[in-house]
């Protein structure tokens, strides 16, 4: 604990009693949702959130990798509810916290004495800054499944203050990162654990900021979508298993820590039905150095393969667009085969009509990419397959980006080590853009 003057102090004691009184918890049985736009420059989705006391307003960046949350408080951030959390804490050991941090003053969110001390890693900086730990109130909203129904108060939520230089690089509109990964202070698994909600999120990332905005469920479902009416998608998604990378990949991690990010198992890539052919091993984890394997990204925006998956993939895709008559146009970085648009027939609510991209999964369902989700359009004449090649030493064989998820709900189960989806909502009469 920082200092204070005792009626600062009673004043805490008094706000947390409040916040964490039992009524106040026992009254949430509804998951909660948080609005996710798509920032159209970066091509990355962010959210906002409301925290300290009095509640400010802060955009943060959705990230499924992310191990810690934080955001930069150098604009004047203060609330009267954050607490630093103390090094050797308990609070401190179950965020994996290490040693102590300590700042020369004046005292405020960011700035405290014997602090537990995390990592903010600024993945567009790969960068990592050595920040304080500290808790503040998160006010969330409850949900019926689309619209909000309550308001509710995190009391303790974990977030580092950081300066301004550990922001740079982020998208534009951003502050900040909130940490989606199964890190146990993420915002999911805190979320769930101060709820007493099923450990699961959901996300419904939006193709455009145009559209309005998507949805990030945490707690499950029910999931209902505009225009479905009581339809609720939650009971039809499809279902493969969530696999655990047995070795971490954080920038900073003990010898026995396993990944915090979410990954799953493709067992074959169909174009149209055929398998392209490429070596299989790649798609395993290997369980010495964690390299190889499938993961899902939110901050990458298009999905990534291993260079000899993605030459495979651009082979057999050419050839199938080939057949239907589909005119090639030249590449346009970072993609790697580009068509002349006039020569693709429009399609219906899921995109152009191009040779669909499927993804076979571990338990056999397909993830089914069709034009909206497979396709970039990069001008008014010409559309390109929208996957890049990651190179031929990928730390991750295959590494899943936001393009292929958008309109696509996708659950994130660490309860019961699930990962289900929806495939195109689009296809469904629906989408994940609403006002
Ligand atoms: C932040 O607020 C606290 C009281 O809530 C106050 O004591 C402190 O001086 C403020 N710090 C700054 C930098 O405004
Ligand atoms: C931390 O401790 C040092 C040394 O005692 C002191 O000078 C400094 O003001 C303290 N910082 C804060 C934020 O209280
Ligand atoms: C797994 O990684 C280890 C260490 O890099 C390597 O020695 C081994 O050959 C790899 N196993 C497979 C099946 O590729
Ligand atoms: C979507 O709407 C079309 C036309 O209104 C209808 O024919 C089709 O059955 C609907 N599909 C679903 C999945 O509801």
């Amino acid at each position: 604990m920082t200092s204070c003057s005792p009626l600062l102090c009673l004043l805490f004691l008094t706000l947390s009693f409040f916040l964490l009184s039992p009524s106040q918890v026992a009254s949430s049985s509804s998951p909660v949702i948080f609005p996710i736009r798509k920032d159209d420059l970066s091509r990355l989705y962010y959210t906002t959130i409301q925290i300290g006391t009095p509640p400010t307003s802060v955009i943060t960046l959705l990230d499924l990798s992310g191990q810690w949350s934080w955001f930069n408080c150098d604009g004047g951030y203060n609330s009267s509810a954050y607490r630093a959390v103390p090094c050797g804490s308990n609070t401190c050991n179950s965020a994996a916290g290490l040693g102590c941090v300590s700042c020369s003053g004046p005292i405020r969110p960011g700035c405290t004495n014997d602090t537990c001390g995390v990592f903010a890693y600024n993945p567009f900086q790969n960068t990592l800054f050595s920040d304080g730990l500290g808790e503040d109130v998160l006010v969330v909203r409850g949900t019926d499944g689309l619209k909000y129904n309550s308001r509710l108060h995190i009391g303790q939520f974990p977030v580092s203050c950081v300066d301004s230089s550990a922001a740079e690089g982020l998208p534009k509109a951003t502050e900040g990162i909130i940490a989606l990964s199964r890190a146990a202070i993420s915002l999911p698994s805190k979320l769930s654990e101060a709820l007493k909600l099923p450990k699961k999120f959901a996300l419904c990332l939006p193709s455009s900021s145009r559209l309005g905005h998507g949805d990030l469920y945490v707690g499950g479902g029910p999931y209902y979508r505009p225009f479905t009416g009581k339809k609720d998608f939650s009971k039809t998604l499809l279902i493969t298993k969530l696999l655990v990378n047995p070795v971490s990949s954080a920038p900073i991690h003990g010898d026995s820590d396993v990944s915090v990010e979410y990954f799953i198992g493709v067992r074959a890539i169909k174009v149209d039905y055929t398998p392209i052919s490429f070596d299989s091993s790649l798609l395993s984890i290997n369980s010495t150095d964690g390299v190889g394997g499938t993961k899902i990204s939110s901050i990458t925006p298009y999905t990534t393969m291993h260079s000899s998956i993605y030459k495979a993939l651009v082979k057999a895709f050419t050839k199938a667009a080939l057949k239907r008559k589909i005119v090639q146009a030249a590449a346009v970085a970072p993609f790697g085969a580009c068509f002349r648009l006039s020569t693709i027939q429009k399609g219906g609510n899921a995109g152009p009509e191009v040779p669909r991209v499927v993804l076979v999964l571990q338990s056999g369902v397909s993830w089914l990419l069709k034009g909206a989700n497979s396709m970039v359009t990069v001008s008014k004449e010409v559309i390109c397959l929208g996957f890049v090649d990651g190179g031929s030493k990928p730390a991750t064989s295959i590494v899943v980006g936001g393009h292929q998820m958008e309109d696509n709900l996708v659950e994130f189960d660490v309860g019961a080590s699930t990962f289900a989806f929806s495939n195109s909502l689009r296809d469904q009469n629906t989408s994940c853009s609403h006002f």
